[in-house]
């Protein structure tokens, strides 16, 4: 536990489910001794989400439910953090959903969910949360988005394409909020062994993991832990990147 973190807010999105990066990154900063704000679709699952943590970490942590697609949803949900905690220091940007198809085969509502609740959520929930981080003395958010908005993956026509989009308004509002001392960087994972990828077949996964050079798939605390260091004291002097955290995938074998 430190000071710098046991002073802060943080809220993070789509932060409810036990087996998901946003639960990892959680935990991550609970246990430096911030408060926390879980995020996610069903109140019954933030709220027990929340029980959770506040025991295991001996903090507050309060959930609220909130479409991050729904403007006023975002609005109500920064104004309760505020009633609640006076302040924000750290937003993570991290609900997310998957649709994969063929772009011949791609629906439209397909495409329009995925951008919807990849890339307008983050808007959404940045422009809600920038007035009070910004009064931060050490405001700090971070963007999940993904080595396939940096690539380009067959089948993944909204899902890169909304994840491309993650880092063009990382590098947007990092220029915007700099002057307030305000630093906004992207997370660009590889696979990540959570919900969103164990529905995969085996032998697809088993084929990710070799095309590794480090040869396995992420774990959540292994991104979570790119995402401490971007909201720590260390990291103050870096904005508008977006950090591969992908087993050396980029290097190639
Ligand atoms: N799993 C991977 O391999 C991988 C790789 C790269 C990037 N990512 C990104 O990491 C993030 C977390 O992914 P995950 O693997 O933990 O997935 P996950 O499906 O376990 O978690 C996503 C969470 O977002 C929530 N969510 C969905 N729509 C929402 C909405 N409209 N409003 C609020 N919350 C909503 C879901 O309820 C869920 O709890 C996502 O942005 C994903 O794109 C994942």
């Amino acid at each position: 536990m430190t000071k710098y973190f046991n002073e802060k807010v943080a809220l993070v999105t789509g932060s409810s489910s036990p087996r998901g990066l946003g639960r990892a990154i959680v935990n991550r900063i609970a246990e430096e001794g911030s408060k926390i704000v879980i995020v996610d679709l069903k109140q019954d699952d933030v709220e027990k989400a929340a029980k959770e943590v506040s025991s295991q970490y001996n903090i507050e942590a309060l959930g609220i439910s909130c479409d991050v697609t729904k403007a006023t949803d975002c609005e109500n949900l920064i104004s309760e953090v505020k009633k609640k905690f006076g302040r924000l220091d750290f937003l993570v940007n991290n609900a997310g959903v998957l649709k994969d198809n063929l772009l011949m085969r791609m629906s439209e509502s397909d495409w329009d969910l995925v951008l919807d609740v990849n890339l307008k959520g983050v808007f959404l929930m940045t422009k809600s949360a920038s007035k009070l981080i910004l009064k931060s003395p050490t405001g700090r958010i971070v963007n999940i988005s993904s080595v396939s908005g940096l690539t380009g993956q067959p089948a993944q026509a909204n899902y890169s394409s909304s994840k491309a989009g993650v880092i063009a308004l990382t590098k947007v509002s990092a220029r915007e909020f700099a002057g307030r001392g305000v630093t906004v960087n992207a997370i660009c994972p590889g696979y990540i062994q959570t919900d969103m990828t164990g529905s995969l077949p085996e032998e697809i996964q088993k084929k990710l993991q070799e095309m590794v050079p480090l040869k396995k798939l992420a774990t959540p605390n292994d991104v979570a832990g790119a995402v401490k260091f971007f909201l720590g004291e260390d990291a103050g002097y870096i904005t508008g990147t977006a950090l591969r955290v992908d087993g050396g995938a980029a290097i190639g074998m």
